[in-house]
Order: structure tokens, then C-alpha cells, then sequence
């Protein structure tokens, strides 16, 4: 059982506020008769919740696709600006499923699904992660071949990674771990320097391009199961 406002604020109708607003307005409705009250407790696994005549289905999790901007950190807490900072009220629980440095930008899911964010991480899973990348340096066939092998710099050792889209100074690289600083650290590797840097892709899930650097949105039904499918 949960309060109706709740409900609604949690499956994207909107913030509290508005959904009380919404409440009020009699724009929605449960088990066919039109709601009067937020505080109203409701059964969400059974009830049937209507929104301006749409079913709201009950989601145990929640899962967003944000847009990092530069300048935020991925993380819940910490001094500065943190991703979180984005996200509006009133979602609970919700961390950044994975790391992009301070100055890198793109994708970012943010959910409350620890079980799925533990599968989509966990090394052994080699969910693909590409990115935009902008360097500083002619990037050489020797190098191209040296990113596609894996190398190791540092004693730390880096997974073949795919390149593709390779013009001029810019290319794509997919990455099929997440370790700290990979890509940086294998363009410094290789005498280059990473001058810009986007997340474009996880998995099945592509960064939306209607999304500006801080605004987020709710993935939908497709992009959910194909993030659950195991690879
Ligand atoms: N590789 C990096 O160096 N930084 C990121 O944020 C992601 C991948």
C-alpha cells in the first residue's frame, strides 16, 4: 500500500505537488472512480491508477536516462555539484549506475535498481559503453592497432577496446569495462591526450539527442527489457 501522490509522483505524472494539483483537477482516477485525495492510501500492485485516461503501470524501480553535463560528479553526496542535483524530487533511492569523470558528458542511467546496476557493472558482463572521443594528436594505424589488441600502462591492463568512426581527430571507442579513466589513460598511453569526452551508448540504450546536458527522462518499456537481457 502506498499513498496515491506517491504513486503518481514516482511513475513520472509529475512532481508531488503537481500530482496533488492533478488530484484536485480530477484527472485521475482509481479502480474507475475519479480520485479526491493524494493521502488516499492505494493497493499499486492491484489498483487500477488512471492519469488523464491513461493506465499508470506500477514500476517497482525506477529508471532514468540523464543527459551528464560537465562539472558534476557521479555520485549521491559529496562536496560539489553532484548528478543528483538534477534530479528532481521525489524519487528515492536513485544512484548513477556506474561512473563518468567530472568533466565528461552523456549518458547516465539512474535508477533505484541495485540488482540490475550490480549485473550491468560487474566486469564479467562486458556491457558495451561507447563513447565520443576528441584528442589532441594525429592518432596513427599503430595506434588504432594498439587500442583494438588492449595494452597495459601503468601495470594496469586494458581490455581490446572497438574504434570506429575515426576522422580526423575524433573517433568512437567502445569500451567493455569501466576502469578508472580508461579511455584517458589509453590515448596518454599512446602520446595523445583526451580533449573531450561523451558517453554516446550503454548496452541497448543510446543517449536521446531531444535531451540537453542536465535534463533526464524516463526510459521506456523497450529500453528497460533490452537493458535486462542477458548478454
Ligand atoms: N573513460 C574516461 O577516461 N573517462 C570517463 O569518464 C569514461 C571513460
Amino acid at each position: 500500500m502506498m499513498r496515491l501522490d506517491r504513486f503518481l509522483a514516482e511513475n513520472g505524472c509529475g512532481t508531488r505537488n503537481e500530482v496533488k494539483k492533478s488530484i484536485r483537477r480530477g484527472e485521475v482516477s482509481v479502480n474507475g472512480e475519479t480520485a479526491k485525495k493524494g493521502d488516499q492510501h492505494i493497493d499499486e500492485e492491484h489498483d487500477v491508477i488512471t492519469f488523464l485516461g491513461e493506465e499508470i503501470v506500477y514500476h517497482k524501480y525506477v529508471y532514468l536516462m540523464f543527459h551528464k553535463p560537465a562539472g558534476c560528479i557521479s555520485a549521491t553526496s559529496g562536496s560539489g555539484e553532484t548528478v543528483m542535483d538534477y534530479i528532481a524530487e521525489p524519487y528515492r533511492d536513485l544512484f548513477p549506475c556506474g561512473r563518468l569523470d567530472k568533466d565528461t558528458e552523456g549518458l547516465l542511467l539512474i535508477t533505484n535498481d541495485g540488482p540490475l546496476a550490480h549485473e550491468l557493472l560487474s566486469p564479467k558482463k562486458k556491457t558495451e559503453k561507447e563513447y565520443f572521443v576528441r584528442f589532441a594528436n594525429d592518432l596513427g594505424e599503430d595506434d588504432i592497432a594498439k587500442i583494438q589488441s588492449g595494452i597495459v600502462y601503468q601495470g594496469v591492463s586494458y581490455r581490446p577496446a572497438k574504434i570506429s568512426e575515426v576522422e580526423g581527430h575524433t573517433c568512437h571507442i567502445t569500451l567493455t569495462e569501466g576502469k578508472f579513466h580508461e579511455i584517458k589513460l589509453i590515448f596518454e598511453a599512446l602520446g595523445n591526450e583526451v580533449t573531450y569526452l561523451r558517453r554516446l551508448r550503454m548496452k541497448n540504450l543510446e543517449l536521446d539527442e531531444d535531451l540537453a546536458p542536465g535534463e533526464y527522462r524516463y526510459l521506456n518499456e523497450e529500453e528497460i527489457r533490452g537493458l535486462k537481457e542477458q548478454n
